[in-house]
């Protein structure tokens, strides 16, 4: 073995240990920063192991890749918001596969339009573009949902599970025929085509509550059709790298359908729920009962526990610090803040606890949704700050709405409930909250930042 060629496998050797305690370190809330650290360099070793490979023939290209990659990747690291992540992580999951699956044609295109491809190589290969395919269209789709380009509903039409089991059919048919007779590029081509439809029939049912399951999912997939790349060009680092991307994303995947009640072969065909009967989405005009925000700070001063329920306005107003603020007051008139943690509040996953925590929000008042739960019975106030669908009752009695099913914050068992919000406008699964016109609920309407200065102000003078 050249020295080269050692220096490459101990690059890759490290690469591969740092990406599996960068892992290891992001399933504790204080070490995933450093986990995400460790797996950057990681990266970056792998790279430059890579780099030193005698196959590489020309660097002009690869600095041009680079110089691109870096152009596009740095103002999407540092540019774009957290409350976009999902969008941004769907895009970058598009890009991975868009790479898999070229990669994928250039070999079977370079092996003599696939004549010169053994059957081993050809599973490989198959894996690659399949996979890859069905995760551009799959990511793109997902991507333009979730960044308003397109409707956040399932979109359905009869006879929909039968084109999508078509498709996938079809892909998977020429796939085996394909292993038995290589040199079939047309078949090569078609196959590359029925992938791209079926990840276009898989995503569009599924409505924008559940996107979070499909996110992770297209993330095992991108990593399925990396390992498969690996493999196809002999590549361990791109194995090791795409099994631990692939398998972590698919056990998030089940999790998060777990924590969303959601069967999960729901997720991998059909609709969540079905589309929102007539009248249930936003917009029929009903009564709400509004307050202001020293009626607000007359409840909160007065209350023995305040339950706040943090969502996806709370993380778009960077309200954190003045939320901190507000239970500092509530805690020092003698009363007890708890913090009810949704499992998919916000736009990603653990996104209210970062949120939280970069505030100095106490870790202990933190608490998940099946322990804090059975509380809000005993809570004098529930204030829902920017959250909407984590607190949608019809999630439990509605069994035509999207949603149905889907576990939520029992905030309307509290006594009193104050809900923040600058309007009437439905939260990211486009259904109308019930909650809003409960009895006991109470409309403080105003941005979540400015609303929650002035309650923090007027609690100060009472
Ligand atoms: P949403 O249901 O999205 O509701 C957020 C609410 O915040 C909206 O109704 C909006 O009402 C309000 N809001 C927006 N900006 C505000 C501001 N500046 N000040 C005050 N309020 C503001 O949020 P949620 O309850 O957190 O639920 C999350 C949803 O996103 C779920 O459907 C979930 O499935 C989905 N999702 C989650 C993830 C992950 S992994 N967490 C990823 C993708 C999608 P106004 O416009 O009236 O103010």
């Amino acid at each position: 073995m050249t020295s080269r060629a050692a220096l490459t496998d101990a690059a890759y050797l490290a690469a591969s240990i740092l990406f599996v305690l960068g892992l290891r370190s992001l399933t504790l809330p204080d070490r995933a920063r450093r986990g995400m650290q460790l797996a950057a360099i990681g990266m970056l070793l792998a790279i430059a192991g890579t780099l030193l490979k005698r196959e590489i023939v020309s660097y002009g290209w690869i600095l041009a890749g680079l110089a691109l990659g870096a152009g596009i990747g740095w103002p999407l690291g540092t540019r774009v918001p957290m409350t976009a992540m999902p969008q941004r992580i769907a895009i970058s999951h598009m890009f991975g596969a868009v790479a898999a699956t070229l990669v994928g044609v250039a070999e079977f295109w370079h092996a003599g339009r696939g004549a010169a491809v053994a059957q081993v190589q050809m599973v490989a290969l198959g894996l690659e573009v399949l996979f890859g395919s069905l995760t551009v269209t799959g990511s793109f789709l997902a991507f333009g949902k979730l960044q308003g380009l397109l409707p956040a509903r399932p979109l359905t039409f009869p006879g929909q599970n039968l084109l999508s089991l078509s498709l996938l059919g079809g892909g998977l048919g020429l796939f085996g025929w394909l292993v038995v007779a290589p040199a079939h590029p047309a078949a090569f081509l078609a196959m590359v085509g029925l992938g791209l439809a079926f990840g276009i029939s898989l995503v569009l049912p599924i409505g924008g509550a559940d996107m979070p399951v499909v996110i992770s999912l297209l993330n095992s997939y991108a990593g399925l059709a990396s390992a498969a790349t690996g493999f196809a060009i002999g590549n361990e680092v791109l194995i090791i790298a795409g099994a631990l991307d692939g398998a972590s994303g698919f056990l998030l995947s089940l999790v998060m359908s777990r924590a969303m009640n959601r069967p999960f072969r729901n997720v991998l065909f059909g609709a969540f729920g079905a589309a929102p009967p007539p009248g249930a989405e936003a917009g029929a005009a009903r009564p709400v009962r509004s307050i202001t925000v020293e009626d607000a700070a007359l409840q909160l001063a007065f209350a023995r526990l305040v339950i706040v329920v943090p969502g996806y306005g709370l993380a778009v107003a960077q309200a954190q610090h003045q939320v901190r603020e507000l239970a500092q007051l509530v805690e020092r008139n003698g009363g007890t803040v708890l913090f009810a943690i949704h499992p998919v509040a916000g736009r990603m996953p653990g996104h209210m606890n970062v949120l939280l925590a970069e505030a100095d929000v106490p870790y202990d008042r933190l608490k998940e949704m099946d322990e804090i739960n059975p509380e809000f019975e005993r809570a004098d106030v529930a204030l829902v700050i920017g959250a909407n669908d984590v607190v949608n009752p019809a999630a439990r009695s509605d069994r035509g709405s999207p949603i149905s099913g889907m576990p939520i914050l029992d905030v309307d068992r509290a006594r009193q409930v104050i809900v923040l919000k600058r309007s009437m406008a439905p939260g990211f699964a486009g259904v109308e909250n019930e909650l809003f016109h409960g009895e006991r609920t109470a409309m403080l309407f105003g941005d979540a930042r400015e609303t929650l200065a002035a309650l923090v102000q007027a609690m100060r003078q009472a």
